[in-house]
């Protein structure tokens, strides 16, 4: 039988790795919005695992949506085209808000949704990313908590996805190169 962890490569970033680092995330937040209650705006697909580990270190009260941004299809490269739908009842105005996005790459993503949640009339938009790869970006965008930086490589798990697939990987890792052809 096959191991699930065939296609990986290698691990950047490991399961351990990533508890620590979002319990020093958590920590951080608590501290900024004490006495005040925010409202977690979580960028799907990619950022589903983070948002459901933080949220629960957070002993802030925190109110969650979803939005969801697409910008690839099922290449690597991004197209620049970001689309950005909401759910019904999102109400964003005067509202705390933290985004919560599982990468950041050319940042333009994030730039729409940051210009899309002020247009709502937001109170304040900070974000939150699990990942960043600094060396990507085409737009200036800077998260207020970054969980990692990792290199200019395409990676995968912890929610992240190639082609729809390996976001069930407790870690980030690399895939072998066949796997991206
Ligand atoms: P940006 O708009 O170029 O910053 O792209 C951000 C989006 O592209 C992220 O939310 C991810 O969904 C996706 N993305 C960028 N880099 C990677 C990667 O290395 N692995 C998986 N998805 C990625
Ligand atoms: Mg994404």
């Amino acid at each position: 039988m096959s191991n699930i962890n065939d296609p990986i490569k290698k691990i950047l970033v490991s399961e351990e790795q990533i508890k620590e680092r979002i319990s020093e995330l958590a920590t951080e937040i608590n501290r900024d919005y004490e006495g005040r209650e925010i409202l977690l705006v979580s960028v799907l697909t990619g950022s589903f695992i983070f948002v459901a580990d933080l949220i629960r270190e957070l002993n802030i009260p925190a109110e969650i949506s979803f939005l969801f941004a697409s910008s690839y299809g099922s290449g690597i490269v991004s197209t620049g085209n970001v689309e950005i739908h909401a759910g019904k009842g999102f109400e964003p105005k005067d509202r705390d808000i933290i985004i919560v996005e599982d990468i950041i790459d050319s940042g333009r993503t994030l730039e729409k949704m940051q210009a899309y949640l002020k247009e709502q009339g937001a109170k304040s938009v900070e974000i939150c990313t699990f990942l960043d790869k600094p060396s990507r970006r085409v737009v200036d965008i800077k998260a207020k908590y970054t969980g990692f930086e990792v290199p200019d490589e395409f990676v995968v798990g912890y929610g992240l996805d190639f082609d729809y697939k390996y976001r069930q990987y407790p870690f980030v890792g690399v895939l072998k190169n066949e796997y991206y052809e």
